[in-house]
Order: C-alpha cells, then structure tokens, then sequence
C-alpha cells in the first residue's frame, strides 16, 4: 500500500525529475496576501510569480502545501467529519510553471503521473475543459482520452479564480469513477453532485488577470497552477473513496479510540473523524504562530478546537483528550513537517490548557441548550439570544452550537444571533463614550464594527500586507489622502506593534500601489491598531492592498530591550527579594527603564550582581518561549502579573533562562515568566549585552534602573572608556605640576611664618603678649624690666631683650616666654652697667628658680631654658637680688 507519506513524495520526486524546484509549504498565514485568513492552495505563495511583480531563479516549482479552509461564513466547519471529503486542514499537492511550459506540457506530466506512477487505470478517468477550450480537448484526445470522456463545462467550475481579484485562468480538471455501486454521474450531468465522480486534480491555464472595477487583462506570460488533495488521491489509491479511510486517518481515529476506549469504526466514528481532522488544523495552525483568541484568526483556531473537544466529551472523554493525540500526529507528518515537531509541546501544552478551561463550562453550557430545546415547540430554531448567551457565557462559538443541534435536527436563528452581538458591541461603545476619553475615539469603534479588528502578525513577521480598511483624519473617516496629509491608517491585518504594556509602537512605511506613508507611531483602540502616518509620496485610498514595512532594526532594539527587562525584573527579585514588583517599564528603541517597588538605593555591589545575572542568562541563549493560557493557570505556574491589572480570558505567558544552566527544559526551572504581550528575541544571546545607567528614585518607595543593551550598550561602554582616559590625562597633567607647587607652597609657608614671628614681636614689645605693662622699676638704682611673654618662643627673646635695653637706654631687663609648656629665660643688661650686674648671673638665678639649669652669654646678654614659669615671680626676685648685689 502506497501511505500518504510515499504519495507525497512519488508526487514531488515526479516533478522533480520533470525539472521542478521542490519548494518548501509557505506557512497557513499569508504573507503575501492581505484577503486571504489562511493560505487556502497551493498558488497562494507564488500569487506575484504570475503576475510578473515578482521573478525567483526557477521556472518551474513542485509543492505539497499546507491548507486551511474554515475562515469566512459561520457554518463552514459545519460538515466536517460527517462526510467523506470535507476537511478543515488538507495538503495540495501542486506543479507550477512561471511562463515557463503550458498546456502543452501540463496535461501529459499529469496523465503520465496518474495512469503510469500511481497506476490509476485510464478507464476509470474523465476529464472536463472549459466549454471554449479547443486546445485542451485536443491535447486530452492526443495523450489517449477518448472524446466521450471529455466533457466540456461553460460554468465557473472549470474557470478558476484565487478571489475576487489577481490571477485566473480557464482549467481542466481529472475525474475518477468510482463505480456504479456509488450513486452519482459525470461532471455536467444532474447527478454531478454524488459521490461517484470525484475531482482528483484541477490544472488551470493562467493566463489573465481579474481587476476589482470587473476587467480583466491577458497576462503577458502563460503560466501553469495545479492542485491535487492528497487526501482524495490517497483515499483513491488505497481503494476508498472516503478520505478518513486513509493510512494517515486510520492512525488518529485509532489514537483517538485508545485514549477514549470507544470503538473506532462504530456508532461513534463520526466524532473520531472530527477530532482526527481537527487535530491537524489547529496543530499545524499552532506551528505556525496563530494562537487561539477572541478574534481574527485565533478565534477561527479556538472554533475549531472547541468543536472537538465537544466531540472528544461525547465520546464520553472524562479528561482533556486533544494534547494525548499530538505525538500521533507528529509520529506520521512530523517529517514531512519539521515544524510539526519543533512546536510539539507548544501544542500539547496548549491543548490541554484550553480543553481542561472549555470543560468547566461545556457540561453547564449543554444544560441550558437542553432545557432551552425543551422549553420551545418541536423543530423550532434555538432563538438567537440563547445562541448568544452560550457563546457569550459558555464559550460556545455559534458553529459549536449548530453542531450539537444539528444532531437534534435543529437549527439556529442566525440574525437573532447576529442582532444580540450587535446589542453588545454597542453597549460596550456607550460604556466607552461615557468613560471621557476623547471623543474621537468613539471612530474606532465604528471602525471595529464595520471592518473587525486588527488581526497582529507582529509575533512572527515585520513585513506583510494588508488591506486598508478605513483612514481617519480629525475623527471622521475620509476616502484618500495626499502628500504631506497626516492620516491614521487602519488596515485588517499588521506587523506593526502598537504601543501597550510599556512599549513603544512601531515605526515604518505603508506602500500601496498609487502611494507611500511614513509611520510615526502606531497606537490601538478598540482592537483597532491605529498607524499614524504621513503621505510621502502619490495618494493613499482605502480598499488599497498595501505593503506594509516595520522599521527592522529599530524594532530589533526594542525585542532586545522589552526581553531584558523581564530578565533584569528577576535579577532583582533574585537579589533583592520577593517584594520587588514592577511599577511601570518603558522599552523603546534606545533604552530600557524599569519601576519597581523598593525602599532603599542599591549599593554597587547589589547593581553589579543584578547586572552580572542579566547577562549570564543573555550568554546562556536559552529560547524565548511564549504560551497562551488563563490568567489563573499563569499565576499558578508563578508567572509575574502586573498587580491590580485586569487581564483578560487568556494571556501570553513569556518565559526565557533556565536556572540549571542547561538552555533548555521544563517549567521548574524556567528563570523568568512574565504576562506580557510584547514582542521578544528569539535566543536570550541576541540581547546582546545589558549595562545599567544606575538606579534613582522614582517616586515614593519605587526604584528606577535605566539600562541599555546590544549596540546601544557597547557604545555606552566606549564612551565611558573616553571619559575615563580623559580623566586620566587631566590628572597626569595635574601630578607635572606637583614639585613646583609645593616649591611655591613652602616658600610661602615661610613667608607667613616670618611674618608671624615678627608680629609675635611687636605684640610683645606692646605688651600684648605678658600679664603686666613692661613698667621699669628701680631695683639698688638700677632701671629693671621683668616680664613674663606668652605668644613668643625662646628664639625671640634676644630681639626683645635689646628693644627693651634700648627703650631703657641704662638698664637691666629679664624676660620669660611661656609656650608649649616650657620655659625660656633671656637677659640683658646695658654696657653701661656690666660692671654693677651680669646677664650672666641674672640668667642663671632666674633659670635655677624656674626648675632649670645653667644658662649662659655674655655679661651684657644671657638665655637659658628651665621647666615651666610658675615660679616667674620668685625668678624675677632672684633676679632683684643680683642687681641689688
Ligand atoms: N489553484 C487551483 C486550485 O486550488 C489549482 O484548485
């Protein structure tokens, strides 16, 4: 038997021999394409190879692509898992040729493939052209088709557009009887409609283009679009025509019966083949970045998942089934799908978060459809304002409801339904208008209503196109704008940030095809996101398809600074303590600042660990991992919430560094994990480094750090390495100078002390220094001065001795200086009298009563030093008694 995986690749190694390039399956969210909710064929990544905007080095590609179909009308997931063919996720498989080969080649390489490798017998085969196409007939008649199996088809089935507008062509499509004991008839009859005929491939000859004003245009190239389901394929080569008879199938169904216990081919098999199928949508969604929300594409996801988890509680699933059947999954497509298994317990997380939630409200939700049934005539629809409540109370997406009525037989009123969500949406606008905030903002909600809010691609993509869905100037919508207008431009879908949760909005340009606008900031209302912009270049004109470009390396620098603030948060609790919580961030392009509750400055040792600890983990370049769960769930798992901040039904939870240092693992020992909806690095590592400009006061019991990283931190570090050799030169110059400053220094001590010296000497002389007035008196008919000095030294003391004998003119003088606790003793006595008296012997009598010894000079001048001048009085009687003789 042939799987899925061996006809997948048999198709792709076919094309490839064929001179195709094998090209990877573009991700289920377009970025190419701003109409389309998922990637829906195989075509959709090449739209612009066939218009010719867009030229790649290959001519001809082979694809099996990722599909969603579930997006648009309520009831799309309506007959999944009841039929044989319908499915929410499936995979194309394609060949395409860019102007290359045409119908010429594309009509053989498929018959070749189907009636030679897979085997498929020719008798078994139908083909339809479109009615004018007399050169595809002819080519079917050639590789052997007889006539009466080609049937010709004037409708739109055999003229395929992508959408209302972009490339299209007329098709031919292959057909496979399965046989008379299947009811139905050949494409065109009455009985098209049966399950015996089935479309296998569908080859369209693109050759013109659909404009929205209606026209359309020849395209200068002729290009070759193919698509085959691998699943209708699969299930043909396997002999079914039911596509969940498959090997792939069979192998969920049967997971899904081992984890319920519930036969897998019985009665219940429907729900089996809904949750199978379900399975794979919001898995491979899950991969490849969508989430499930409210709105947009996540609700689309949520829709779905919550549909088979009803399913999985029918079949009597007493706990959360979905995550149980991931490995499954990636057991048979995780090859084919890399991506499959990288995200694996992103999504078994994720599952069993939202069916362990749904459930709390499925069983009461089921209740009240119950009794709201019971309560109504038979076979009447469930009136909308019920619908309402249990998609609004219970969580029950209006699809759900018409699922489980279904089984009853019953349906919904819709635009009951319809006119309740409107009811709402406008009491939610009143509560808003009544708020006072500015009345312009009341826009956006009319904004909302009409157009939906802004799906945000942000996550994953910084370039992506959009369609703009209104443009607004002073509050009022307006149709264009010109050059140097200041619009606000809001579009379906964006990769541009708005500002929230402390970081700024992004920056970047819009291009359509008639203009340019510059993005300054980006702000959002009402789930719209709101671009404010300036028109540079041409006009701007609402409906337009636009380009729209993030501004990359700013937004680079905000990843980086939003990322460590989470890790700087933690290094704080970590060094800090528990009661560090964050009172408000900024991460914008240039730095970081962070609020947190603190009382105290941090000393320089609890900076240099926090900032040590930051970069240890931006080195450790663990991955960034985001999560969505309930705010409960997160608070469990010890994420940090903002407190008092009201969150809503879910939350991302974002979560990097691993504290045993291994860069990868579980929960336990996740380093931080915050509630955040920001945007982040990939790898801690692409922080790049993290040094902090210090910590201030904030306000009242609240700390700042500023901080800067990557680029920004370097070139902080090198300016700081100028400064500091700055520093260094100015004091080198300083220290030359040195020798002659403390040259002039001691020159001027010097100076000062003379001067000091000399007015000692003059108080001295003035009496300002001694306890008495130096009065002469007569001592046996000698004039004597006795004088006890403080203030002066006893290197003073002759100066003063030989103004005193002058002042005398004949006379004897003693003078005692006090200082520094020791006594100097000095003599004099004019020449005049030498003969009568010695300084000498005065000196000396003096000295022996102040303690001292000895003391010498000349007859006329003496000095000595003794203990202290307590005993100055009888030293200066000593002295009386000498000059008396
Ligand atoms: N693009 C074509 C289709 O989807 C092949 O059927």
């Amino acid at each position: 038997m042939q799987t899925l995986n061996d006809i997948r690749s048999t198709f792709l190694s076919y094309f490839d021999k064929q001179g195709h390039a094998v090209v990877p399956s573009s991700p289920l969210v377009p970025r190419n394409d701003p109409t389309l909710m998922f990637v829906n064929s195989g075509m959709v990544q090449f739209k612009n190879l066939f218009t010719g905007v867009e030229t790649r080095d290959y001519k001809r590609a082979t694809t099996a692509q990722k599909c969603v179909r579930a997006g648009g009308k309520h009831n799309d997931l309506d007959n999944v898992g009841y039929t044989a063919r319908h499915h929410t996720f499936f995979e194309m498989l394609g060949n395409f040729s860019f102007g290359d080969y045409f119908k010429d080649d594309a009509i053989p390489f498929a018959w070749n493939l189907i009636t030679g490798e897979f085997g498929i017998p020719k008798e078994r085969l139908y083909v339809t052209v479109y009615h004018t196409d007399d050169e595809a007939f002819d080519i079917w008649k050639k590789v052997g088709v007889p006539e009466e199996r080609i049937i010709r088809i004037a409708t739109s089935d055999n003229f395929w557009q992508m959408g209302p507008t972009g490339p299209c062509g007329p098709c031919t499509e292959i057909f496979y009887d399965h046989g008379d004991h299947i009811w139905g008839g050949p494409p065109g009859s009455p009985e098209e409609d049966g399950d015996r005929f089935i479309e296998i491939w569908n080859i369209v000859f693109m050759q013109n283009e659909q404009f929205e004003d209606g026209s359309m245009i020849d395209l200068e190239m002729q290009s070759i679009d193919t698509g085959m389901g691998l699943e209708r394929i699969g299930a043909l080569l396997q002999g079914s025509h039911d596509n969940y008879d498959t090997d792939l199938f069979k192998s969920l169904i049967e997971a899904s019966a081992h984890a319920t216990g519930v036969d897998p081919y019985g009665d219940q098999n429907v729900h089996h083949r809904v949750i199978a199928d379900h399975l794979r949508s919001t898995s491979f969604l899950m991969a490849d970045g969508v989430m499930p929300s409210n709105d947009g594409r996540g609700y689309v996801l949520r829709r779905i998942m919550r549909r088979a988890m009803r399913h999985a509680h029918l079949l009597g699933a007493k706990d959360p089934l979905m995550h149980r059947l991931v490995p499954a999954l990636v057991q048979k497509m995780g090859a084919a799908y890399p991506e499959l298994g990288q995200a694996q317990s992103m999504i078994e997380q994720t599952l069993l978060q939202e069916e362990t939630r749904f459930r709390q409200t499925l069983d009461r939700g089921l209740k009240l459809l119950d009794e709201e049934l019971a309560r109504l005539p038979e076979e009447a629809d469930l009136p909308g304002d019920a619908a309402f409540k249990l998609y609004d109370t219970y969580g029950f997406p209006l699809d759900l409801t018409q699922d489980a009525l279904r089984e009853k037989g019953r349906s919904v009123d819709t635009d009951g339904f319809d006119a309740a969500m409107a009811e709402q949406k406008a009491k939610a606008r009143a509560a808003w208008s009544g708020s006072g905030e500015a009345a312009d903002a009341t826009i956006w909600f009319d904004v909302a209503d009409k157009h939906g809010t802004t799906d945000f691609l942000g996550y994953d993509t910084e370039v992506a196109e959009g369609q703009i869905v209104a443009l607004v100037q002073d509050g009022a919508e307006i149709a264009s704008a010109d050059p140097g207008q200041n619009v606000q431009i809001a579009l379906n879908q964006t990769p541009f940030y708005a500002e929230s949760g402390g970081q700024v909005g992004d920056t970047g340009v819009i291009r359509t095809a008639s203009g340019v606008a510059e993005v300054s900031d980006t702000r959002k209302s009402a789930g719209v996101f709101i671009h404010i912009a300036t028109v540079t270049e041409g006009s701007i004109t609402t409906g337009d398809a636009a380009v729209l470009d993030v501004d990359h390396s700013r937004r680079t620098a905000i990843r980086a600074n939003h990322s460590a603030t989470h890790l700087l948060h933690e290094a704080l609790r970590e060094a800090l303590g528990d009661h560090v919580a964050q009172r408000g961030s900024l991460n914008a392009e240039d730095r970081l600042r962070f609020d947190f509750s603190h009382t105290q400055a941090l000393n320089l040792d609890e900076l240099a660990k926090v900032e040590a600890d930051v970069n240890s983990y931006i080195r450790q370049n663990a991955a960034v991992e985001t999560r969505i769960m309930t705010p409960d769930d997160a608070r469990a798992l010890g994420a940090q919430a903002l407190f008092g901040e009201k969150y809503g039904d879910e939350v991302r939870v974002v979560s990097m560094g691993r504290k045993d240092g291994s860069g990868k693992g579980s929960d336990g020992n996740t380093y931080s994990l915050e509630l955040c909806g920001g945007t982040h690095v990939r790898q801690t590592g692409d922080i790049g480094a993290f040094v902090t400009l210090g910590d201030s006061a904030s306000s009242a019991g609240v700390r700042r750090i500023e901080a800067l990283t990557g680029a920004a931190a370097l070139s902080y570090l090198r300016a700081q390495d100028h400064r500091l050799a700055e520093v260094a030169l100015d004091l080198k110059a300083q220290a030359a100078d040195v020798p002659e400053r403390v040259r002039s220094l001691m020159e001027e001590r010097r100076n000062l002390s003379n001067e000091v010296a000399q007015l000692r000497r003059e108080l001295a002389m003035a009496g300002g220094g001694g306890t008495d007035a130096p009065e002469a008196k007569d001592v046996g008919g000698i004039a004597f001065i006795a004088q006890v000095l403080t203030g002066v030294t006893g290197k003073d003391l002759p100066a003063l001795v030989d103004q005193f004998k002058e002042k005398l003119g004949s006379g004897a003088v003693l003078l005692v200086a006090d200082s520094d606790g020791k006594a100097a003793v000095a003599a004099g006595v004019t020449t005049d009298l030498t003969d009568r008296a010695s300084a000498v012997d005065i000196v000396k009598a003096a000295v022996a009563e102040l303690g001292g010894k000895g003391g010498g000079g000349r007859p006329d001048m003496a000095q000595g030093g003794a203990k202290d001048a307590q005993n100055a009085k009888a030293a200066i009687a000593a002295a009386e008694k000498v000059l008396k003789g």
